[in-house]
């Protein structure tokens, strides 16, 4: 019954068998490639538009160059307190932009609100003495689990946008949320005024493929650069390029996290008010005491706590591969422990 994180699964049999078939003989290097001309065809497919698509190996790389292409070393990036580019990504963002702030908000289930963000621009402009606000960027789905939906996200990016801002998405579980939404994914994306996507894979079955996708080219010019300065342009590109022409090809991307989806919610279901967020991907948390807890891990479950010692939080992270067994123990494991 391990819950701990989506991290923790295999790559997918489509995906490993993509890499081995990018094995056969030599190849062009450095993303000269035809697999990865193809990626990049695939993804303006997805989006339906014109779009660059940057391949990298790790989510925080995906995340530190989009905000370091659309930010400069004086400005502020805007996101949610407990964003993962503030909590676990070691600096990053300030190290590749050269030093720009984040400037944190809060929000109910580590959304970002619209009032929240128009508050955070006010407090930052006051000329030469503060950061000057460059980009927001929000997570899809929340580090809490949440997914934004389309009209949530357009309505940031309008506030973004009207003062100057670009809007840039941590979509590491971004399969999840379109899951979720059963939406076509430019209304998560492009179409509800995001600039720029990390477009997660790793978690999601791939061994480790991440994409920034820049759908606009004006405001995030300069990645490709900055990708090969960071050490991120990695040289035998076909086999990052082979992860996501197996991820994307018919949909396995959906179909992995619907499954991952619908199993969260089967434990969602059975949680019941020991619920602590909404659960709207393959992320559950549950909050039933400290004493709850120790009896579902005695029970074999195996989980991180969440929200700050002796909370009494736990999330449940949900994998593409997670076995029905699993999932069914922990159900029984809750039962019983709720039974006392
Ligand atoms: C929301 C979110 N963004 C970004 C990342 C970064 O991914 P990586 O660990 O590949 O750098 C993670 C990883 O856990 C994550 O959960």
């Amino acid at each position: 019954m391990n819950f701990r994180s989506d991290n923790t699964s295999p790559a997918a049999p489509e995906i490993l068998d993509a890499i081995v078939r990018a094995n056969a003989g030599k190849r062009p290097s450095y993303s000269d490639d035809d697999a990865t001309r193809r990626v990049e065809a695939m993804f303006r497919d997805l989006f339906a538009c014109d779009l660059d698509a940057h391949l990298v190996a790790t989510g925080t790389a995906a995340n530190a160059l989009a905000l370091a292409a659309l930010t400069p070393p004086t400005g502020a990036v805007l996101c949610h307190r407990e964003a993962h580019i503030e909590t676990d990504e070691c600096g990053a963002p300030e190290f590749f932009t050269g030093g720009a702030k984040l400037v944190l908000i809060d929000g109910a289930a580590a959304k970002i609100d619209p009032e929240g963000l128009r508050e955070a621009i006010a407090r930052n402009a006051r000329g030469v003495h503060s950061v000057a606000p460059a980009v927001v960027s929000i997570t899809q789905a929340s580090e809490r689990g949440a997914v934004y939906a389309p009209d949530e996200v357009a309505a940031l990016a309008d506030i973004a946008h009207a003062a100057g801002l670009a809007l840039h998405m941590d979509g590491t579980r971004f399969a999840n949320a379109v899951a979720h939404r059963h939406c076509h994914p430019a209304e998560l994306a492009n179409r509800a005024g995001v600039d720029v996507l990390s477009f997660g894979a790793t978690k999601n079955g791939a061994l480790a493929a991440e994409a920034i996708i820049v759908f606009d080219r004006t405001r995030a010019g300069n990645v490709e650069r900055l990708r090969k300065r960071a050490g991120h342009l990695v040289s035998k590109h076909r086999y990052i390029a082979a992860q996501f022409e197996a991820y994307l090809d018919n949909d396995l991307w959906l179909r992995l996290a619907s499954r991952a989806n619908a199993l969260a919610a089967r434990i969602a279901d059975a949680a019941g008010d020991w619920l602590s967020a909404p659960c709207q991907s393959n992320q559950v948390f549950i909050k039933p005491g400290a004493a709850i807890l120790a009896k579902l891990r005695a029970a074999g479950g195996e989980f991180y706590d969440w929200g700050g010692d002796g909370a009494g939080e736990a999330r449940l992270v949900v994998s593409w591969d997670q076995g029905e067994g699993d999932v069914d123990a922990f159900i029984a494991a809750m039962r019983a422990a709720r039974a006392g």
